[in-house]
């Protein structure tokens, strides 16, 4: 099992959560409720691109949260815990 944590296809796993988590922490923080009325997306709010994907905030944490929790895992069993 070890072997396995220390191998490309691991490391292909936690670059490619690693991008996943990137891509899905911006759209959360951007279709986050609190930033309608802000000056930084009061503008995308005009957009019908941006309301489609101010619908799917729910659903992207489906996606982040896991995301994160299995990059994180990956990285802790290929280099340990800190400490
Ligand atoms: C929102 C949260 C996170 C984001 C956006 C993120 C993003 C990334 C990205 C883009 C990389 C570079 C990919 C690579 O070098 O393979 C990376 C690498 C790494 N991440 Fe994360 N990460 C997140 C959370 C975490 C957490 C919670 C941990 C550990 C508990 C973690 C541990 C690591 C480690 C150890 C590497 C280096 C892997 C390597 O050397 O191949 N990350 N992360």
């Amino acid at each position: 099992m070890d072997e396995f944590f220390h191998s490309i296809e691991a490391a292909r796993t936690i670059y490619v959560l690693g991008i996943i988590n990137l891509v899905a922490g911006t759209l959360i923080f951007f279709t986050c409720r609190c930033l309608p009325g802000s000056k930084i997306a009061g503008r995308l709010t005009n957009h019908s691109l941006y309301k489609r994907l101010f619908r799917y905030h729910c659903h992207i944490w489906k996606v982040f949260i896991p995301s994160v929790g299995v990059h994180a895992l990956f990285a802790i069993m290929l280099y340990g815990w800190p400490g």
